[in-house]
């Protein structure tokens, strides 16, 4: 019997304090109408002082857990998917895996900047697949605001913290159709967040904050994830009239855009959260399914399209009949 992976519960959290575009003009020389017109965002989330990506994937998980009618304990798997680990070690999912009380599963995070997510569903779908595993929570948890130079104009604008869980079940009935995951390491310099604990003596003078090429990030961007949409059509005979909902990353509203127009879908059938969250790299995608599944948009038996670039750069997709 085919095994599928199937979508159980979402869940999604985002921190109290809201840091809107005039916020930020206060401080870099921007405005309002610059952010919101080249990137589609007015303001995004702040974790608190006291919350970290383990704090903020409990409350996600929880909340999927909880829609899922599963208890903690039938959860075989944990993937975290964060660039703002709590610590280098443990992983994120290690300490996500205690404080939701459940012993002797397997945990462990990854590592693929904003396709993070996507990297998750790739490997908890081969997982359920094979047989291995019955239930897989995924979580992209992350503290950007601690990483972002707000002294830079050019990237202080466009990143947000939070955190967007799934819950997926083995289940005969269909579920992920199909992930496409991809890097290629060649990019380092375009998009990049030093470790200044690991510096050698020639990068020590770099501070642990994001460094991008923003404009060249933003063409790569679009004409890869065009190519990655016409192979995951492909790949399941579909046409794009049989897709009812995109859920892209949350990085640019011109970049949805143009994968949108590639799709010959409007935006009425496209999931956007960044207008009031920004870029939360690998939670966006997450944050973006909870939002379509609960506000009632997305539909058990539709066909959704989630997709997402990184850094790396990383990139990927996922075909889920919900
Ligand atoms: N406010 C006002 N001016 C700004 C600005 C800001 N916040 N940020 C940059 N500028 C200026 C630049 O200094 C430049 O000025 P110059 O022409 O005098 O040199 C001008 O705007 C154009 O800069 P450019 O970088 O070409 O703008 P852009 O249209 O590419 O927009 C981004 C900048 C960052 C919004 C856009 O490139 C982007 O979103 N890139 C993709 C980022 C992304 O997706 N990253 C994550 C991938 S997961």
């Amino acid at each position: 019997m085919m095994r599928y992976a199937n979508v159980l519960g979402t869940g999604g959290y985002l921190p109290e304090e809201i840091r809107t575009n005039e916020h930020i003009s206060q401080t870099v020389d921007t405005s309002d109408s610059w952010i919101y017109e080249r990137t589609g965002i007015k303001s995004r989330r702040i974790a608190g002082a006291n919350e970290t990506a383990s704090s903020m994937a409990e409350i996600a998980a929880r909340q999927a857990i909880n829609t899922a009618q599963i208890s903690p304990d039938e959860i075989d798997l944990i993937i975290v998917a964060t660039g703002t680990p709590d610590r280098v070690y443990p992983s994120t999912a290690c300490l996500l895996q205690h404080r939701l009380g459940i012993k002797n599963c397997i945990a462990f995070d990854v590592q693929a900047a904003c396709s993070g997510a996507i990297y998750g569903l790739s490997i908890a779908d081969q997982y359920i697949k094979s047989g291995a595993v019955k239930n897989v929570l995924i979580v992209g948890s992350e503290i950007c605001s601690r990483i972002v130079d707000w002294s830079d104009r050019g990237t202080c604008i466009l990143f947000g913290d939070g955190a967007g869980a799934v819950l997926l079940g083995s289940s005969d009935k269909a579920g992920v159709l199909s992930t496409h995951i991809y890097s290629d390491g060649g990019y380092e310099d375009m998009l990049y967040c030093p470790n200044p604990q690991a510096a050698t003596e020639a990068n020590k003078h770099e501070l642990g904050t994001i460094s991008m090429r923003g404009n060249e990030v933003f063409k790569m961007a679009v004409n890869t994830l065009e190519r990655i949409v016409d192979e995951t059509l492909e790949a399941n005979n579909m046409e794009k009239s049989d897709v009812d909902w995109l859920v892209p990353h949350q990085a640019n509203i011109r970049i949805i855009a143009a994968t949108a127009k590639k799709l010959k879908m409007s935006m009425d059938q496209v999931i956007v959260t960044l207008e009031e969250q920004g870029n939360t790299s690998s939670a966006s995608v997450l944050l973006a399914l909870h939002q379509g599944v609960s506000d009632g948009r997305i539909q058990r038996g539709q066909t959704v399209l989630l997709e997402a670039f990184g850094a790396g750069f990383t990139w990927g997709s996922a075909l889920i009949k919900y």
